[in-house]
């Protein structure tokens, strides 16, 4: 009179994936150590989805939030550095400091460092990441309070 194993409910869906992608990913989740494709996909759904409600939560947020922005640019591109410079310059208040760095004879890496509202410091990421010429536009948020 065994007790009844307690199934939990799991869904399965199919997944159309180019076969070098999964050669890569394959090698990926063996790196880290996974027994299955399956609880590897499960887990980056899971990153993905902590990320992004965190991102939103901060977003949301009436307090202030560092955000910390990096973009590559190619500097010969007509008046591209200086719109970069200009929002920049615009959005004084809320930049707390900003670093370049000379990739190559073209391309310029910038680092952008934030602190304001939500809302705002969003503003001065999409206005900079949305130039024409502005590749990599990637960044991240961090609570006022970091969480000790
Ligand atoms: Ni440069």
């Amino acid at each position: 009179m065994g007790r009844k194993r307690k199934e939990r409910c799991v869904e399965r869906f199919g997944v159309s994936i180019d076969p070098a992608l999964l050669r890569e990913f394959d090698i990926y989740i063996k790196q880290k150590g996974y027994g299955t494709r399956s609880e590897a996909i499960r887990d980056l759904i899971r990153d993905v989805l902590a990320e992004k409600k965190t991102a939103q939560k901060l977003e949301r947020s009436k307090g202030k939030v560092y955000a910390i922005l990096t973009i590559v640019y190619n500097h010969h591109l007509p008046k591209l550095a200086e719109k970069v410079l200009e929002i920049q310059h615009h959005g004084a208040d809320i930049i707390i400091s900003s670093m370049h760095i000379h990739i190559d004879q073209e391309n310029c890496l910038e680092v952008v460092a934030m602190k304001g509202l939500g809302r705002d410091v969003l503003e001065i990421i999409d206005r900079i990441s949305s130039i024409k010429g502005v590749r990599m536009g990637k960044y991240i948020l961090l609570p006022e309070d970091i969480p000790s």
